[in-house]
C-alpha cells in the first residue's frame, strides 16, 4: 500500500509588516476593533516585484533543503492559489520551471481559502495510485493586491505569503484520511470576480455569514476525520486550522471541547493569508519543534465558494 508522508515544509513571508495602526490612516477602523474582532496584530504585504511565484519559489526551496531532495526528484507541483499571475501559464508551471524541473505534472488548484487542503488530499490520491512518488504542494498569496483598500470590511483581515509541503510516497501513513466539501449554493457570500466580466477584482464578502458556516463546517469535518478513523479528537495532537478570524478558531475548538494551545495560530502576525495560511501555520509548528513525528494533526479549511476540507495525518 502506497501512502503519502511529509517529508519537508517551507515558508516566505514578505518583508513588509503592515500594522493595524498603519490602516487607521487608511480607512475608518481601529487597532481595537480589528484585533479584538479578528485577533491580527499586523500582516506581511508582498513588494511591486514580488509575485506568487517568486514566493512559492522561495517556500519550496526551504522545503526542498528541510527533505534533502532534489529538484528533478519531484513529479507532481499543485500550486494553491486564488491570486494567480495569469490564468495561463499556471502558477505551477512558472514555479517548475523556477525549479528546473525538465517535465512533471503540474497544475494550478483553485478552491480559495481551502485550495491548499484541496490540493494535498489531490496529491495524496496521486502518491496512493502510484501515478507520482514525490509531489510539491504550494499554497501562495498576494492577497493585498486583490483588495478594495477602501473597504474596511475586508482590507484589514488579509495578508499575503506563501507555504510549501513535500509528500513522498511511504510504506505507513503519513496521510491517514481526507474529507472534501463544496456548496455552491452560497457562492455570493464570499467573492473575488476576475474582473473580466465586471470591474471589480477585489474580495467582497458578507463577514457574519461566513463566520457562521466556517464554524459549523470546520467543526463537522473534525469529527467526521476523527470518527471515521476510529479516533477522538482527544487523540489529535494539533489542530491547524485556516487562520481567517481567531473568533472563528476558538468557537470551533470550544464545541470540540479541544484546548486552544494545541492549535498552530499563525493569524496574529500574518492576518489571513487565503490557501498559504495552513503551510505557513505548519511549517512555524515543524520549526519550532512543537510538532514531533508520530503525532496525530488535523488540517481544517474553509473558504469561498463555499468549499472546506479536512486532512488527517499522522507527522
Ligand atoms: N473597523 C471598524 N468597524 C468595522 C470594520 C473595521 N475594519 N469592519 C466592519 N466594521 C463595522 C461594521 O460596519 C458594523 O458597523 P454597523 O454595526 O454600524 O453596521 C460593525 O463593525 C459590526 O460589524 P459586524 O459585521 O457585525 O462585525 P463582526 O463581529 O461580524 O466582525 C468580521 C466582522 C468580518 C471580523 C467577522 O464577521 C468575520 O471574521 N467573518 C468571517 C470573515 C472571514 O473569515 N472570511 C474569510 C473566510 S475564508
Amino acid at each position: 500500500m502506497n501512502y503519502a508522508k511529509i517529508i519537508g515544509t517551507g515558508s516566505y513571508l514578505p518583508r513588509k509588516v503592515l500594522s493595524n495602526k498603519d490602516l487607521e490612516q487608511l480607512v475608518e477602523t481601529s487597532d481595537e476593533w480589528i484585533s479584538s474582532r479578528t485577533g491580527i496584530h499586523s500582516r506581511r504585504i508582498a513588494s511591486t516585484h514580488e509575485t506568487v511565484t517568486s514566493m512559492a519559489e522561495i517556500a519550496a526551496q526551504h522545503a526542498l533543503k528541510m527533505a534533502q531532495l532534489e529538484p528533478n526528484q519531484i513529479d507532481l507541483i499543485i500550486v494553491a492559489t486564488c491570486t494567480p499571475e495569469n490564468f495561463f501559464p499556471s502558477t505551477a508551471c512558472l514555479l517548475q520551471h523556477r525549479l528546473k524541473i525538465p517535465d512533471c505534472i503540474a497544475f494550478d488548484m483553485s478552491a480559495a481559502c481551502s485550495g491548499f487542503v484541496y490540493a494535498l488530499a489531490t496529491a495524496e490520491q496521486y502518491i496512493r495510485s502510484g501515478a507520482a512518488k514525490q509531489a510539491l504542494v504550494v499554497g501562495s498569496e498576494i492577497m493585498s493586491r486583490v483588495m478594495d483598500w477602501k473597504d474596511r470590511n475586508t482590507c484589514v483581515l488579509f495578508g499575503d505569503g506563501a507555504g510549501a509541503v513535500l509528500l513522498t510516497q511511504a510504506n505507513e501513513p503519513g496521510i491517514i484520511d481526507s474529507q472534501l466539501g463544496a456548496s455552491g449554493t452560497e457562492k455570493d457570500l464570499l467573492t473575488l470576480p476576475t474582473g473580466l466580466y465586471d470591474d471589480a477584482a477585489y474580495v467582497r464578502m458578507n463577514g457574519r455569514e461566513v463566520f457562521k458556516m466556517a464554524v459549523e463546517a470546520m467543526t463537522n469535518s473534525v469529527r467526521h476525520l476523527v470518527e471515521e478513523n476510529g479516533l477522538t479528537v482527544q487523540d489529535i495532537d494539533w489542530i491547524i486550522p485556516h487562520q481567517a478570524n481567531i473568533r472563528i478558531i476558538k468557537a470551533i475548538l470550544t464545541r470540540l471541547n479541544f484546548p486552544m494551545d494545541r492549535a498552530i495560530m499563525t493569524i496574529h502576525e500574518q492576518g489571513n493569508t487565503s490557501g498559504a495560511s495552513i503551510p505557513l501555520a505548519l511549517d512555524q509548528g515543524i520549526r519550532d519543534h512543537r510538532i514531533q513525528p508520530g503525532q496525530h494533526l488535523l488540517l481544517e479549511a474553509f473558504g469561498g465558494g463555499f468549499t472546506w476540507g479536512g486532512i488527517l495525518l499522522k507527522y
